[in-house]
């Protein structure tokens, strides 16, 4: 865990290698893409990268199926190119996080491939083997669990005559953490990286990673996640956390942020809260992430500010005081912000206010590659052209249920391969980003939305996210201040304030195109010159407010 505050400070970015940039002309993103654009990424105002998966990987889940936890993927690498790129950002000044994925592996990882050899192979105990159920003649596996990504939550060996546990992918067995043997390859693998130089871990399903004793059935039963309660947020998930950071990170000077689908800031407290039982820095929120769709990006409702802001805001307050928000608006598990809380037609406007709508809140904010020139969702012809797991799987489902023409439209605004395209660079062949066949669809708007045009233009949405950056390193009140929710009944504006000795900042966000008149709250007196970011040009206050144009930001400062 990190021995100070600097993660507090910091802004992370995100790289999705495969779809960042291609060195070699394979088609595939790789390390020497990503050596070439250190300068690019520092540049940018951030202080750390985390790297989602690079290790091997069959790739059915693009790397979170790890086949080897302490090498590189061929097509990223090698591990001296890796070094090379850790030294080169640290020269820079930039950290570097890698993914642990540890609630599972893949199937051909060797532990997995010598856990099938037999019962009493030392490998067995590494997953949940476990003989199946025979009712009236019938074989039926262990439970009724039902993974997240493809169907029932088991499957069948027919030599071992045993099912394993997958609660994602078949391709990505669960690993028994209960065995202290896989808690100590967890703490070899942690202990590899950071000898190496890396300075943190963004870690995957980590509230997942203890099962309930027995594995019990789940009553009412869902095609979907079935059995939650019995693998979520288990008290012996934090023991096992705190033991990884007692044996291991306690020893680094490093960064740890968890994830997990459906987190509460009341179950993230528990894993966060500063003090003697803090296992984690951070913890990724999912609720802010769900205001045009329910639980999943599957399942598709028309969007919700009030949703939105009150997600944001309950983190925002249940954290005060006690622990650190991780602040994200994109990432590789969804669809573009843009296209879903902005608008494709005021794309500059709601790019820019989004990005501050976000960054200027109390936490640590990442950035996903492409987020930073406003990158949109692709519109694929077909569902098949979706290469995902995961969307694939809701193809499946959702075909059950509605014709194909909506299942398409449902895909498309919900899938993850919509964040997964390759980053537009320029506007030359295939975006710059390969001189190869990208192994992905270039959205075809890349002449358009670039790296290059925005460079060029001072006023880019990309120059807005420097700016931004700066902004909030250079302002006290941004980074610690504590946050005011304005106006929580509006459906159109998003209004908060930061307040730090004696400083105020207040942040006006139109998340519409419609005019709407604001008021400034009372005892805020609304002074043009106090104006220091914005969407627009000219801003007029007019007795102590003003109309907005479509997706206005402005945010003032006062003190
Ligand atoms: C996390 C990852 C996601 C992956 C899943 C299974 O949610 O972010 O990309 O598919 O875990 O590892
Ligand atoms: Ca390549």
């Amino acid at each position: 865990m990190a021995k100070t505050s600097w993660y507090k400070e910091m802004a992370v970015y995100q790289i999705w290698t495969r779809s960042f940039c291609d060195g070699n002309g394979d088609g595939i993103g790789d390390l020497w893409g990503v050596l070439s654009k250190l300068d690019y990424i520092k540049s940018l105002g951030v202080d750390a990268i985390w790297f989602s998966p690079l290790y091997p990987s069959p790739n059915a889940d693009f790397g979170y199926d790890i086949s080897d936890y302490k090498n590189i993927h061929p097509d990223y690498g090698d591990l001296e190119l890796f070094k090379q790129v850790l030294d080169e950002a640290h020269k820079r000044g930039l950290r570097v996080f890698m993914d642990l994925v540890v609630n599972h592996t893949s199937d051909e990882h060797p532990w997995f491939q010598e856990s099938k050899k037999g019962k009493y192979n030392p490998y067995h105990d590494y997953y949940y083997w476990r003989p199946g159920r025979k009712i009236r003649g019938l074989r039926l596996p262990p439970n009724n669990w039902t993974s997240l990504f493809e169907g029932g939550a088991w499957e069948y060996d027919q030599g071992l005559d045993e099912y394993y546990l997958h609660l994602f992918a078949k391709k990505q067995p669960d690993l028994n953490m209960h065995n202290p043997k896989v808690r100590q390859e967890v703490k070899d693998i942690l202990r590899f990286w950071l000898n190496l130089g890396v300075d943190g871990f963004r870690e995957d399903v980590v509230t997942f990673i203890a099962k309930a004793e027995g594995l019990p059935d789940c009553h009412p039963w869902i095609p979907v996640a079935n059995g939650m309660k019995y693998y979520s947020n288990l008290p012996q998930a934090h023991e096992f956390l705190a033991e990884f950071k007692r044996d291991v990170l306690d020893n680094y000077d490093c960064f740890t942020v968890g994830e997990s689908p459906m987190t509460t800031p009341e179950t993230a407290l528990r894993y966060v809260t500063e003090g003697e039982d803090q296992v984690l820095d951070e913890m990724i929120a999912f609720s802010h992430m769900e205001a045009d769709c329910v639980a999943t990006d599957m399942i598709r409702r028309p969007f919700s500010l009030r949703k939105m802001k009150k997600a944001f805001s309950d983190w925002q307050m249940k954290l005060q005081g006690k622990g650190w928000n991780a602040l994200y608006i994109e990432n590789h598990d969804h669809p573009r912000i843009i296209s879903r809380y902005g608008s494709e037609r005021w794309h500059d406007e709601s790019g820019k206010m989004l990005a501050a709508m976000y960054i200027l809140q109390r936490g640590t904010p990442f950035i996903y590659q492409g987020q930073e020139i406003g990158m949109t969702n692709l519109r694929l012809e077909k569902t098949e052209q979706y290469p995902d797991v995961m969307t694939q799987n809701s193809v499946r489902i959702l075909s059950k249920f509605m014709p194909r023409s909506q299942v398409l439209k449902v895909i498309r605004a919900g899938a993850r391969d919509n964040a997964r395209s390759p980053v537009q660079w320029s506007a030359e062949k295939n975006a710059g980003f390969s001189t190869g066949e990208p192994w992905f669809t270039v959205n075809g708007n890349y002449t358009e939305i670039n790296v290059a045009a925005q460079e060029e233009d001072p006023d880019s949405l990309l120059n807005f996210y420097r700016r931004l950056l700066r902004f909030r390193k250079e302002h006290p009140v941004v980074l610690w201040g504590d946050y005011v929710e304005h106006l929580p009944e509006s459906r159109d504006l998003y209004v908060y304030e930061r307040n730090y000795e004696g400083k105020k900042m207040l942040v006006i966000c139109s998340f519409t195109e419609k005019q709407i008149r604001f008021e400034a709250p009372a005892g805020i007196e609304l002074d043009e010159k106090a104006l220091v970011l914005g969407n627009y040009e000219s801003n007029f206050v007019i007795s102590n407010g003003f109309t907005t144009r479509p997706y206005e930001l402005r945010v003032y400062l006062f003190g």
